[in-house]
């Protein structure tokens, strides 16, 4: 039994503290473990959680300060965590296979017998699987040496990434700076992170997917079953199903994150006289300046960082936020009940950042985004992690043209990137600012300028629809 939309307060998400900060910076754990948590009301649902919550804990973190994250995997299963929009060194970026087994396949005597437990055998051209193992618990540092932007977290594992991240291996991460800090924007309460996912359940309140074998220990379980993507019908903003804000008629900054495997969503505020949204950041964080937009296209992974000013409503009224690309109950996310007056000095300024504009000096590069037969690929090929696809030159800005029939959200580890065009035309709406994760629309076509300058090394580009990821839609990039 579903609760009726907006009947359920926003869970307001809190910031994981510290177990200490050192030299070597800011030191958080998390023990990935099975738990039973209350999604839907009267409901113990079991998830897989950073420290059992779902979605996982809050991060709140300043740039220049590295983050180094201990976890301990007591899953009955591999994982390996990425942070999404970080620039990390690759061997902390998350790779597909550098896993962190749990204590039972570590204790396999037989390296061999552990890596087929782990979905890994069979693989092609991975003659050493295992070389990149490590058992139980490591610590991950990212250096946060970036803008300020909006992060998350989450699982990574080669071919189960969709049903680990479903079952919640996920979580938020905002990175401050200097300059967002001292903007006049709205701060604090009024600064809300809002993550939003989609789930499907069954009657005794489980998570609900596609998976043929629910150890995930087997093979890969994926097939053309669902070649869309897997989708719910229950929307969940920061892990409550279309919950509500009471807010004051003022300014708030809401960080928007489409944390959903495959579900896209086209947003809109229904409130008395409509509603706008000035987005002020993207993916990458702080745009040139703001923009107004009446609807807002999201895909999996892209973050927007808008300002919705409440007092244009008037006390007493309710604001929905509603998803036009979808109807029934996807087709409505949370609702905003301004309850009362308040004073405001925040405000939106007209210049918000300076960002530099990439131009291309380096090599033009072709990536197609295409299901051949019942494989997704990516150039003709399926994830391959020991031969990489592209091999990008260290600090030269490259222009990577993107393609696709079908629809994808094309997202790069390793770099940032800027749009510099759709097709033959401009850049669309949402293509602004710094980006990691852009949606490429049938048939289309996308222009991006790409620096790799942060490190050299492995990384990944891939589909961001997770279950697309997991049927290899992903490619090995080397940058050299
Ligand atoms: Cu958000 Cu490669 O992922
Ligand atoms: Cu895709």
């Amino acid at each position: 039994k579903l609760p009726k939309p907006f009947s359920i307060p926003l869970p307001i998400l809190k910031p994981l503290a510290p177990d200490s900060t050192d030299a070597q910076g800011v030191h958080y754990s998390m023990t990935l473990k099975q738990a039973e948590v209350e999604i839907l009301p009267g409901y113990r649902t079991k998830i897989f959680g950073y420290n059992g919550t779902f979605p996982g804990p809050y991060l709140d973190v300043h740039a220049g300060t590295p983050m180094v994250v201990h976890q301990t995997n007591q899953l009955p299963v591999p994982i390996v965590t990425h942070l999404h929009g970080g620039l990390t060194p690759p061997s902390d970026d998350g790779f597909p296979t550098d896993l962190v087994f749990p204590q039972a396949l570590a204790d396999m005597a037989d390296p061999g017998m552990a890596a087929s437990m782990a979905g890994m055998d069979g693989m092609p051209s991975m003659k050493d699987p295992l070389a990149h193992l490590t058992a139980v618990q490591r610590d991950y540092v990212f250096p946060l040496n970036q803008r300020a932007s909006t992060l998350w977290y989450h699982d990574h594992r080669m071919d189960f990434s969709g049903v680990q991240v479903w079952r919640g291996l996920f979580g938020l991460c905002v990175l401050r700076d200097a300059e967002d800090d001292k903007l006049p924007l709205p701060k604090g309460e009024r600064e809300i992170p809002l993550m939003i996912a989609d789930r499907a359940f069954d009657a005794d309140g489980q998570l609900i997917y596609p998976e043929k074998d629910p150890t995930l220990l087997g093979k890969p379980s994926m097939d053309k079953s669902i070649a869309a993507g897997a989708q719910g019908d229950v929307i969940l903003v920061n892990g409550a199903p279309w919950p509500y804000l009471e807010v004051a008629a003022v300014k708030y900054r809401l960080r928007l994150l489409n944390a959903s495997n495959a579900r896209r969503y086209e947003l809109k505020l229904d409130g008395p006289g409509g509603g706008e949204f000035v987005q002020v950041g993207s993916d990458g964080g702080l745009l040139a300046a703001p923009l107004t937009h009446s609807t807002l296209h999201m895909s999996p992974a892209e973050r927007f960082d808008v300002v919705v000013d409440f007092s244009k409503y008037p006390v007493g009224s309710t604001v929905t936020l509603k998803n036009s690309a979808a109807s029934g109950g996807p087709g409505q996310v949370m609702q905003f009940k301004v309850t009362s007056h308040a004073a405001d000095d925040s405000s939106v300024p007209a210049t918000l950042s300076t960002i530099e504009k990439l131009t291309v000096n380096g090599a033009k590069r072709r990536l197609v985004f295409a299901l051949d037969g019942d494989q997704w690929h990516v150039n003709g090929k399926a994830f391959d992690p020991a031969h990489p696809l592209v091999k990008p030159e260290f600090g030269k800005t490259e222009q990577w043209t993107v393609t696709s029939v079908e629809r994808h959200p094309v997202h790069l580890h390793g770099a940032h990137f800027q749009v510099t065009g759709r097709g033959s035309g401009g850049l669309g709406e949402y293509d602004h600012g710094w980006k990691d994760t852009v949606e490429l629309s049938p048939g289309s076509e996308i222009t991006l300028a790409v620096r790799f300058d942060s490190y050299r090394g492995r990384y990944v580009a891939h589909c961001h629809n997770l279950e697309h990821e997991d049927m290899g839609m992903m490619a090995t990039i080397q940058v050299v």
